[in-house]
């Protein structure tokens, strides 16, 4: 994927020198990419001798995307499946031979692939016709046959089928009187949202007994607004699985912070019982950058595999019940703050090391108001629940951070409390957060949450060896650092060979 997203800039590049832009532009790549498959279409020329590594992914989705961009920023829901996403969906899922799948928002086709290659028959269904196009070739190029049709799921509802995959459009307003009057959940009312009316019209195509795996937003899972939709489903379902992906799962593929899960689901009449709950933290790529890259799939293949999950009878966890005394007992919050306009050593969200919550200031020209970060404080992220956001500010000088850190001030054993509050199972106590973005924590729900004591004896063990390492660490990026300096001065001819020699002994010795 990272190769194809590398060759796509290029691509682009070289048919913008050409004079060659959206429509005119996707075309070529499209023609060029199926006349290297042998499936039609001629190469261009401005594409000569260049590499595109055509075995990878959804290809011509993320080519479109590429030249659509305007398509993209949710006006009419149209953003890719990540396709660890879509692997995980489908691997939920009794698809394989004598099988029918429906994707009936099935955009360039991603999900109808994967259902596919499993033997199953597939069919899509689009309301864009580009996107129809798309999808018809991303199942040609993949090998594999299957209707998709052009139309509005909302005006013609495709006829039912064993499994519904989809990912369909979140939150595109829908007025139309004619279209809510089919609908109970939007009985009444004058707008709609296209995702509550997905839900329920999932249930016309899916027989009874049949499954589904959908991409929903997190709201439907999370906001009380969405009560009645999820009474709504569980009436009609049995709810077999609920992922919960992390903020920014669409980052890379267009989409903003949107917050989303993966729900499976058995159409009633069926047998009942718990659901399989997991969350997912890492989906194969960095969730915080907006271009593509890859992280592992250490975490995808374990929930894959059926690994992680655990059950649950409601839509979400409930928090633990702890007997241990919440946090405010024994850790305050500092609100210091101060307005700056000139240097100062900044840490902000992203100079906390996610693996270890070691904080990283830097010199940086400041200008407003910033929060001041004290020694000793432990810094949790109001971003909740982005992995390795609690860090601890090192002894020295004070720096200044972005008000997005809750400062926490323990009265005592600061480093267990730093370790303590990275650890998943204190995540787990924060409730879910409601909202489709930026899922956010605050000082007093941080506050009420606990964590068990060691003895005394072990707390001091924890304090001077966490310090130790901590220190161990600053004083090696130290001499690096200082290393490359000497270096640096050394290329550039400010110091002399014997000078080098004698900076290189005084690192040695330190
Ligand atoms: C999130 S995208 C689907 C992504 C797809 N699974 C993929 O990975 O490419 C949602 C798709 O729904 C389509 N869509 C929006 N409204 C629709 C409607 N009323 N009927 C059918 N399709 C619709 C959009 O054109 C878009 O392609």
């Amino acid at each position: 994927m990272k190769g194809f997203a590398r060759a796509l800039g290029e691509a682009e590049q070289r048919l913008r020198a050409a004079g060659l832009t959206a429509d005119a532009a996707f075309d070529a790549l499209r023609d060029t990419l199926l006349a290297r498959l042998g499936s039609g279409g001629a190469e261009h020329p401005a594409l000569a001798g260049l590499a595109l590594p055509v075995e990878e992914g959804d290809l011509l989705g993320l080519a479109y995307e590429r030249f659509f961009p305007d398509l993209f920023k949710g006006r009419v829901g149209q953003f890719f499946t990540p396709a660890s996403v879509g692997e995980l969906l489908v691997a939920r899922l009794p698809l394989g031979p004598g099988v029918t799948a429906l994707d009936p928002t099935c955009g360039s086709g991603g999900l109808l692939v994967l259902a596919g290659r499993t033997g199953a028959r597939v069919r899509g269904m689009d309301v864009d016709p580009r996107m129809v196009d798309l999808a018809r070739l991303n199942l040609g190029l993949s090998g594999l046959d299957g209707p998709v049709v052009q139309g509005d799921f909302f005006a013609a509802p495709p006829d039912p089928v064993d499994v519904v995959v989809a990912n369909p459009p979140f939150s595109v307003d829908v007025r139309d009187p004619g279209v809510l009057a089919r609908y109970a959940l939007a009985e009444g009312a004058v707008r709609a949202s296209s995702d509550v009316l997905f839900m329920e019209a999932l249930e016309r195509w899916v027989k009874p007994g049949g499954l589904a795996g959908i991409v929903i937003p997190w709201t439907l899972v999370a906001n009380a607004s969405a009560e009645r939709v999820r009474a709504r489903v569980d009436g009609a379902f049995r709810r077999l699985a609920l992922c919960a992906l992390p903020e920014g799962v669409f980052r890379p593929f267009g989409g903003a912070a949107g917050r989303a899960a993966v729900l499976w689901l058995q159409r009633r009449p069926c047998a009942d019982g718990p659901m399989a709950y997991a969350e997912l933290e890492d989906p194969g790529y960095d969730v915080r950058s907006t271009a593509l890259k890859p992280t592992g799939t250490g975490e995808i293949d374990a929930l894959r595999a059926g690994r992680g999950w655990r059950d649950l009878d409601g839509w979400l966890p409930e928090a633990p019940a702890t007997a241990h005394p919440p946090l405010s007992a024994w850790i305050g919050v500092d609100t210091d703050a101060v307005v700056l306009d000139g240097e100062a050593s900044v840490a902000d969200l992203a100079d906390a090391d996610r693996a270890t919550g070691e904080l990283l200031p830097r010199q940086e020209a400041v200008q407003g108001r910033r929060a001041v970060l004290k020694p000793g404080q432990v810094l949790v992220s109001r971003m909740r629940p982005a992995l390795g956001n609690v860090a601890l500010v090192p002894p020295g000088p004070e720096h200044v951070g972005s008000p997005e850190w809750i400062r926490l001030v323990p009265t005592h054993h600061a480093h267990y409390a730093f370790h303590a509050l990275r650890s998943p199972a204190w995540r787990a106590q924060l409730p879910p957060t409601t909202g489709q973005t930026r899922p956010r924590t605050d000082p007093e729900t941080v506050l009420a949450t606990a964590v068990p004591m060691p003895g005394t004896a072990l707390l001091d063990r924890i304090e001077a060896l966490s310090a130790g390492l901590l220190e161990a660490r600053r004083r090696s990026r130290a001499r690096l650092l200082a290393l490359q300096e000497a270096i640096d001065a050394y290329v550039s001819g400010e110091l002399d060979e014997a000078a080098l020699g004698r900076r290189l002994a005084e690192l040695e010795a330190e």
